[in-house]
């Protein structure tokens, strides 16, 4: 297919926001509180797929007032999807989910996720890193029409998740390895849950 209806907005959250939501995301690091080598764990299918560390927001936190990147998470919610919307007629349901999870990824030296898509409606990303970037990599592919998407700090993607996508493999010196100099991602996967 010729293109991907996905939805690009770089410089998503402001200097402000994203002092706070940097400052939790190192504490993550930086405490080892991104455990999760497991795959499944992570949101992937098989072991194989992929080397980040991932965490669940909903696993670490009761409530979503207590998380200053999740609050913040909400902030998709607001002109973006209804900009997704207008993109086009595959974006029509996003409207209509209602609820999301917030998984977060952390990707060091040769971290990559392969071809996958994921098993909810839609799918966003923002990335994030510490500046200076340190890193390579960490791009998206969408395979469906084979475009690239170049990492970019605090960078929001929205697409379908019915399209296959992959994380090409960071490469971070090895100087900066344990340093939080790596690709952080953000996903929310967004839902639709049936309401009685
Ligand atoms: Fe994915």
């Amino acid at each position: 297919m010729d293109k991907i209806p996905y939805l690009r907005k770089d410089n998503f959250y402001t200097n402000s926001e994203l002092s706070l939501i940097m400052r939790e995301l190192n504490y993550f690091t930086s405490h080892n509180i991104i455990l999760s080598d497991d795959a499944e764990e992570s949101g992937a299918f098989s072991p194989d797929m992929t080397t980040k560390k991932a965490m669940w927001f909903n696993e670490v936190y009761r409530q979503q007032r207590f998380s200053p990147t999740w609050r913040l998470a909400d902030k998709v919610l607001q002109g973006p999807t209804h900009e997704f919307f207008d993109l086009s007629p595959m974006n029509r349901n996003i409207l209509d989910t209602n609820t999301y999870s917030l998984l977060l990824s952390y990707y060091e030296n040769d971290g990559f996720y392969k071809r996958h898509c994921d098993s909810c409606h839609y799918t966003a990303l923002i990335w994030f890193c510490n500046p200076p970037q340190k890193f390579t990599g960490g791009d998206l592919i969408f395979h469906d029409s084979n475009e690239i998407v170049k990492f970019n700090n605090n960078t929001l993607i929205i697409f379908p998740s019915w399209a296959d996508h992959e994380v090409t493999p960071i490469k971070l010196d090895a100087q900066y390895e344990n340093k939080q100099m790596g690709r952080y991602c953000l996903s929310i996967f967004f839902n639709m849950e049936h309401q009685n």
